[in-house]
């Protein structure tokens, strides 16, 4: 019955899409799939606009331009302004991109002022891109309030949670924790009864699939509109290319049928910086960005750069091998560098939990192997090297466990920093796998298999805004009402206050 509703649902969402491809438009440079998504007012912008990595005098901005053909090179013109009339243009510029890297564009617009909100757009061949805004970051603040996203499902749903954070004007930025995309075919993690389908709907591995992903992505509605409202720092998990990726391959990786993983990482990460509003070239992925005197913000790759393949059993003799790694010995360093600034706080962009996270299961219990839980002996160096060297304001932010967590992070009988785990944007839990009473006894296994983890959420979705000053951060869990419809009211908030020097959370 499920297999039927499925196929027959796959089959109406192609029919659909040949249906409407317009004969002239059969060389616009865009998925066919895609058309029917694509709002033809907006051309050749269909994908909006986004900014990222800012700095106190620069910022990235990006569009991706859809031309009706192939194109080896084409020009685009951007502009700048301090306010939404462009009058005047404070700064203006020209840019080209073409086929070779699938018509997006990035600009890394320098020489511009601290603490600054700007308004930005892009013209090509006499028509303008949506206006985007965005922030540098201010050089002495005394308040930043970032909000922290991960696990953003297409086929789970509407991306509700970023259509409330779009409209949050009290936020200076989103950081992204990675679980951008998802590479799974259609039906494979996802509720295909909400209309939403993957495109391409097979399993993406080449580089024109990843490239197709992002496409489908970028044409939601709410995650066009919170780019182009907020810049973004992001970082990316493992679905970016497959899950449970390592440095040298992946659970969801198979070589036989699906080449060599270098190639599918290679093409997993091209798409990635074409798509995301990073600045280029940069030889990693993790990068920090001093905020004043106030933050610290340290963005991790737990993924890619340096972790050693999982373990899965912890009983295994190799578990706590002290040559296995999250970070790698470069990262590694780079971290307890960055660890010793003088910002008040310490913000660490994570994937997966650094705290301990003993999950229960029907048959007992176990660490969350994939997380840093799985790699004993490199948290042990980082934990260490905080408690060591006295290292004060350590608050971890992790994505990837699509359900909420607030936790005092154990260390040689003390705490040493705090940690937020962000519930997914959309990404399924406990509840769209179990009942409501196995919610609850879940819920109840991990408060006591965990007793520094002070609160748990399994089933609700959102995200993370922390409201950071010199004297404390509050930690706002943000709950959507519902992803099956487009709905951009907050079902509930959860609040945790930080104080400066403590290492402990206390709910508000
Ligand atoms: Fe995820």
């Amino acid at each position: 019955m499920r297999l039927m509703m499925y196929l027959a649902l796959l089959t109406a969402h192609f029919s659909y899409a040949q249906e409407n491809i317009n004969p002239s438009r059969d060389s616009l440079q865009i998925d066919p799939l895609l058309i029917p998504l694509i709002d033809t007012a907006l051309a050749p912008f269909y994908h909006g606009v986004a900014s990222g990595d800012p700095t106190n005098n620069s910022v990235i901005i990006w569009t991706r331009i859809t031309p009706e053909k192939e194109l080896e090179e084409l020009p685009v013109m951007w502009e700048i302004s301090e306010n939404r009339f462009f009058d005047p243009i404070i700064k203006r510029g020209s840019s080209s991109t073409g086929k070779f890297r699938d018509y997006t564009v990035k600009v890394d617009v320098t020489g511009v002022e601290s603490g600054k909100r700007y308004f930005y757009r892009f013209s090509y061949d006499g028509k303008f891109s949506s206006t985007g805004t965005t922030k540098t970051l201010p050089e002495n603040p005394q308040k930043m309030n970032i909000a922290f996203a991960s696990c953003s499902n297409y086929e789970w749903g509407y991306f509700n949670a970023y259509g409330i954070m779009a409209k949050d004007t009290t936020l200076d930025l989103v950081v992204h924790l990675g679980d951008y995309i998802y590479e799974y075919g259609v039906g494979k993690y996802g509720d295909t009864t909400i209309g939403r389908l993957n495109v391409p709907s097979k399993e993406i591995v080449s580089l024109q699939d990843y490239r197709t992903r992002y496409s489908l992505y970028r044409l939601d509605k709410d995650l066009n509109k919170v780019h182009e409202s907020l810049p973004f720092v992001t970082t990316w998990d493992d679905h970016e290319i497959a899950n449970n990726s390592y440095m040298h391959g992946a659970e969801n990786h198979q070589s036989a049928t699906e080449g060599n993983w270098t190639d599918r990482r290679a093409a997993g990460t091209k798409a990635y910086y074409e798509w995301l509003p990073i600045r280029e070239p940069s030889d990693a992925l993790y990068r920090s960005f001093g905020i004043g005197n106030l933050i610290n913000l340290v963005i991790l790759d737990t993924r890619i750069t340096g972790r050693t393949e999982q373990i899965y059993d912890h009983t295994d003799e190799a578990y706590e091998n002290e040559s296995r790694t999250i970070l790698g010995q470069r990262q590694l360093e780079w971290l307890k560098t960055e660890l010793q600034s003088h910002h008040y706080w310490k913000i660490i962009g994570n994937q997966v939990p650094v705290g301990p996270m003993i999950v229960p299961t029907r048959e007992g219990k176990h660490p969350y192997m994939d997380g840093w839980d799985g790699y004993p002996a490199e948290r042990n160096r980082v934990l260490h090297y905080i408690k060591n060297k006295q290292i004060k304001n350590v608050a971890i932010v992790t994505g990837d466990y699509h359900s909420a967590f607030a936790m005092e992070t154990p260390f040689s009988d003390t705490s040493v920093a705090v940690e937020f785990v962000v519930p997914s944007i959309n990404s399924s839990n406990y509840d769209e796998h179990t009942d409501s009473a196995t919610v609850v006894q879940a819920k109840n296994a991990y408060l006591a298999y965990n007793p520094h983890i002070s609160y748990c959420n399994l089933q609700d979705h959102g995200y993370v805004k922390l409201k950071i000053n010199k004297e404390s951060i509050l930690s706002e869990f943000v709950y959507i009402t519902t992803k099956t419809e487009p709905d951009h009211s907050v079902k509930s908030t959860n609040r945790f206050e930080v104080l400066s020097n403590s290492n402990k959370i206390s709910e508000q």
